[in-house]
């Protein structure tokens, strides 16, 4: 499963031009009915004459955070990497890995633009060379429509012919982390480089190179247009600013839902019309496998960056499954944990070799327990990059809050 990416950008066109992809193209904002909004309007003043150091501030007074799942604070990479000599890079990652996370391509199916204009404005705040997106090959329609879209900026004299390339991920979930994306995009096998460097001082062709989600380029581009208040106005549960939460599982309408950062778990299902027909609320996952999986007890919990440190866990791109009584907490966690035996990039022998033995103590009648939080130190302590880091997770919070089923 871990891949090489030779592919070229014609070759990725050429592709999607034949129409191989046997995509369904969703109903989305084209280019022309975007410019007609005042789309690019604000990316043209920047060019014209705006000061990236005041841009920035405005998107700090948003207090936009990475949405990929780290929460680092948006704007600083851009002065890290500002602060460097040029050439420097954006890359883009849009490989959308984290099992329950849909919301880049909630974002990317109905409005594409507000991404693009978002990535370009980042692109002239570090002065650029080039863009990179890094895309999931599994949303074949959003490769059409990137493509597409790519092309009526270029037709438009908005970017210049390639400076914007389109890269396909081959399913590899590890290159979702951003060394191994770049690893990946400068044509090797996707694992993890050791930091520091950071990415910002070393990173594509040895470059600066500014790295940001999909998501957090499309709120770059709102707040810039509408104001940094359409975020920070927004105060709930001792919390600013807004969340796009995916929500999967036993609630009667999954889907993504923009909703005040620090709503609650009962908030959210809520918003998803309530648990499915026939289910009680047992458990959730707040962010992706590696953040585990938290009693219904704890519904109350504000669900935002930070906020669940003190249970062990975190929040990541706010993938939100719901499991009700009809599922079992440890074989969802087994299955986690499979998922990231499956997924490691096999560089590392805690990561490699630790995924693969907590399987098997997980598969017993009864987990040893002591063994099993032994493994999981060594784990957290001496894996290269977060996914083997984070992989104790599910198996800590089974054993602190489903003690009666392993
Ligand atoms: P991180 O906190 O180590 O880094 C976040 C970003 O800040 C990176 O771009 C890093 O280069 C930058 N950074 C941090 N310290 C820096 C410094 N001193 N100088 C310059 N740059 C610095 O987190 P990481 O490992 O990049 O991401 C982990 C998160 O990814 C998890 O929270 C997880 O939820 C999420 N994730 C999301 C997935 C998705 O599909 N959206 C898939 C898998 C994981
Ligand atoms: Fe690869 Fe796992 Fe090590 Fe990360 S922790 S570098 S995925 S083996």
């Amino acid at each position: 499963h871990n891949h090489i990416d030779h592919a070229t950008p014609e070759s990725v066109l050429a592709a999607i031009a034949a129409g191989d992809t046997g995509a369904k193209i969703p109903d989305y904002q084209r280019f022309d009915a975007y410019r007609a909004g005042g789309g690019y309007e604000k990316l043209g003043q920047l060019r014209a004459g705006g000061n990236w150091e005041a841009t920035l501030e405005t998107v700090f007074s948003a207090g936009l955070r990475g949405l990929g799942g780290a929460g680092f604070p948006a704007g600083r990479k851009t002065g890290f990497v500002r602060a460097e000599p040029a050439p420097r890079y954006l890359a883009v990652n849009g490989d959308e890995g984290e099992p329950g996370t849909f919301k880049d391509r909630f974002h990317l199916e109905r409005q594409p633009h507000v991404f693009l204009e978002g990535m370009l404005i980042a692109a002239w705040a570090v002065e650029a060379t080039r863009c990179y997106i890094y895309m999931r090959d599994e949303y074949p329609a959003i490769l059409k429509i990137l493509a597409r879209e790519i092309a009526a900026l270029e037709q438009a004299g908005i970017i210049s012919q390639g400076y914007v390339e389109l890269r396909r991920g081959a399913g590899a979930y590890i290159c979702g982390e951003e060394s191994a994306m770049i690893e990946s995009i400068e044509g090797k096998r996707g694992m993890p480089r050791h930091r520091p460097p950071f990415v910002a001082q070393v990173g594509l062709f040895g470059r600066p190179t500014l790295v940001h989600n999909v998501e957090t380029l499309h709120w770059v581009c709102r707040i810039l247009r509408d104001g940094p208040e359409i975020m920070s106005s927004v105060h709930h549960n001792g919390r600013v600013g807004l969340r796009n939460y995916s929500v999967s599982g036993r609630v009667r309408a999954p889907g993504v839902y923009e909703l005040p950062a620090g709503s609650t778990i009962a908030e959210i299902i809520d918003a998803a019309g309530g648990m499915a027909e026939g289910h009680r609320f047992k458990a959730y996952q707040p962010g992706g496998p590696s953040s585990g999986l938290l009693p219904a007890s704890l519904s109350d919990v504000p669900l935002d960056f930070d906020m669940l440190q003190p249970h062990g866990t975190f929040i990541g791109s706010a993938a939100v499954v719901v499991l009700s009584d009809q599922d079992s907490a440890r074989d969802a966690a087994l299955n986690m944990l499979r998922f990231f035996e499956d997924e490691s990039c096999g560089q590392c022998t805690p990561c490699r070799v630790g995924c693969e033995k907590a399987v098997k103590l997980m598969q017993a009648d009864h987990w040893d327990q002591p063994l099993l939080e032994d493994l999981c130190q060594a784990m957290a302590d001496a894996s290269i990059c977060g996914l083997g880091q984070a992989a104790p997770n599910p198996i800590r919070l089974a054993m602190k809050h489903f003690p009666d089923e392993i």
